[in-house]
């Protein structure tokens, strides 16, 4: 994958002239494409059959005519099939829909004094309507993509019309003209066909795309930008997007200051979707929360379970049982622990493994009578530790199964302590605090971007250098 250069003004918010590697990339295979467009022709056929059609009204020459009460009767779903047109988009082709249209109709002929009006039903088949509509897919400035119809035809096999009522025996002697006429007005040059599909992807597509979100809020104060650095790649089986994927800090977007890693290589196009991200992703987002003070907690009893943090506990355990200096020092209260890191945590994947690495430091504050806290210690804290990661419900779930800490004094103002009884304390407080607290934020899921009635089916994880790669199928869940 060669490295993709911004365009203009990368996303709303920052500009840059870099070329940079992406933090997200999809690949999605020709299976996908075909799957979605099956599920929406099933969708279409089921919306179809019975629908009313607005009655049309007009006239050509001295013919006034109504036609009124239309109805499909019957819709056969075309076969379908997506392929790639390499450098350009995509090529969608039906064939073999049939449609059987039934209606009334009623025309008023007037020309000098000669008047004639009748009125009766039609019955019109049409077999074998095949349509091929090629798409180009770009990239605007904002970074979002954008289609455009490069190519539509059509073809109507047969458009059989059967008149009843009225003087219906004179319109059928003249069927086989107005056959000639519907399918051209159907499917020729300016047909009504083709002149709807490309409106439909030319404007209507064209302003939903306008309309696509490419951030998303996470946590508040966070945002993940997923625009896009380039236009999509067309192969021959298989497109691919190519996306910041970075988080910024909501309230001042800014680059974060070290580069995106190159992503895992893979070739498999074996299913449906592929979905590639960054370590750089989840460690934009953990240089935000470091920068903007958001990795530190004040730990006191309320987070403990009975008291440890006591400096005075003539039955049971608590803090001045163990480190003997505090519980003279500040007898009958209790102490506050001030966590906040002081390096941002660095994920790093890699060959079947997440790895987490963080610093931090504890302040220890004792409180006083009045309500203030007087301070008394500083510890350094180092922690690595692996994660295991999980996707469930198009989430991605993380889970800490161990945090090991060591801690060292770096500031006392009580003398020398029993690194032992140190070591007991801040084990107890990751086990009892600080590991459920992560626990309980990995089991919230970080949303991957997926549609909400889309399901990863048959989804596999891989773990590669610097990056966590999901393939999955998809199926649609109505
Ligand atoms: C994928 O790449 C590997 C090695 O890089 C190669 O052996 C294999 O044939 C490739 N597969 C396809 C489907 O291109
Ligand atoms: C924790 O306590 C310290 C010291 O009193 C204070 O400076 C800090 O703002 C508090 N932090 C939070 C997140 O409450
Ligand atoms: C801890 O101390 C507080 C007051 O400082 C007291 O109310 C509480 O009962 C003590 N808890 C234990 C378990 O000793
Ligand atoms: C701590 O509280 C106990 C019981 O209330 C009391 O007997 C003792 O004198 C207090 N110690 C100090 C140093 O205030
Ligand atoms: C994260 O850790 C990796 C591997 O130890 C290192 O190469 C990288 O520079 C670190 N990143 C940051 C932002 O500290
Ligand atoms: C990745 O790990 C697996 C087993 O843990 C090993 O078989 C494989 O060779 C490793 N691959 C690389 C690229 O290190």
């Amino acid at each position: 994958m060669q490295p993709v250069c911004f365009l203009t003004v990368l996303s709303l918010f920052v500009t840059s002239t870099e070329c940079k590697l992406p933090g997200l990339k999809t690949r999605i295979t020709d299976k996908a494409l075909d799957y979605a467009t099956n599920v929406a022709l099933d969708k279409l056929t089921k919306q179809v059959t019975g629908q009313p059609i607005p009655d049309q009204h007009g006239s050509t020459g001295d013919v006034k005519f109504d036609i009124t009460g239309i109805k499909v009767n019957e819709f056969i779903k075309p076969s379908s099939r997506v392929s790639m047109i390499q450098n350009v988009g995509l090529s969608w082709s039906t064939s073999g829909t049939q449609l059987a249209l039934h209606g009334d109709f009623h025309y008023k002929y007037k020309k000098g004094i000669i008047k004639i009006s009748d009125s009766g039903s039609f019955d019109l088949n049409s077999r074998d309507i095949a349509f091929q509509l090629k798409i180009e897919i770009g990239v605007d400035n904002s970074g979002r993509p954008t289609m455009k119809s490069v190519g539509c035809s059509c073809n109507v096999g047969s458009a059989d019309i059967k008149f009843h009522g009225g003087t219906a025996w004179i319109y059928n002697l003249f069927s086989g003209m107005l056959e000639g006429k519907l399918k051209d007005m159907i499917a020729g040059g300016n047909g009504v066909l083709c002149k709807q599909i490309n409106n439909l992807v030319n404007v209507n597509g064209m302003e939903s795309l306008k309309k696509l979100p490419v951030t998303v809020q996470i946590a508040k104060q966070f945002l993940l930008d997923y625009t896009l650095l380039a236009k999509p790649a067309f192969s021959s089986t298989f497109m691919e997007t190519y996306h910041k994927g970075e988080v910024y800090w909501s309230a001042n977007p800014r680059e974060a200051p070290f580069p995106v890693p190159p992503l895992l290589k893979s070739n498999d196009t074996s299913r449906m979707m592929y979905l590639w991200m960054s370590d750089f992703l989840f460690n934009s987002m953990s240089y935000n929360a470091y920068k903007y003070d958001k990795l530190q907690y004040n730990v006191t009893n309320k987070d403990l379970p009975s008291g440890v943090l006591n400096t005075t506990c003539p039955k049971t355990t608590c803090i001045g049982k163990f480190i003997k200096v505090i519980g003279e020092k500040f007898p009958n209260t209790t102490v506050m622990l001030y966590m906040k890191s002081t390096t941002m945590p660095n994920m790093t994947v890699r060959n079947g493994s997440t790895m987490v690495e963080t610093s931090g430091d504890i302040l220890f504050f004792a409180q006083q009578s009045d309500g203030k806290y007087t301070y008394f210690l500083t510890l350094s804290a180092s922690m690595t530790t692996t994660i295991s990661l999980m996707i469930q419900n198009g989430k991605i779930y993380a889970k800490v199964p161990d945090l090991p800490i060591q801690v060292k004094v770096k500031d006392s103002k009580i003398g020398a302590l029993s690194a032992q009884g140190l070591n007991f304390i801040i084990k107890g407080v990751v086990s009892i605090f600080v590991q459920p607290k992560l626990n309980e934020l990995g089991s919230k899921g970080f949303p991957l971007p997926i549609i909400d009635s889309v399901h990863f089916v048959n989804t596999e994880l891989t773990l590669g250098k610097d990056t966590l790669l999901i393939a999955t199928d998809l199926k649609y869940g109505g």
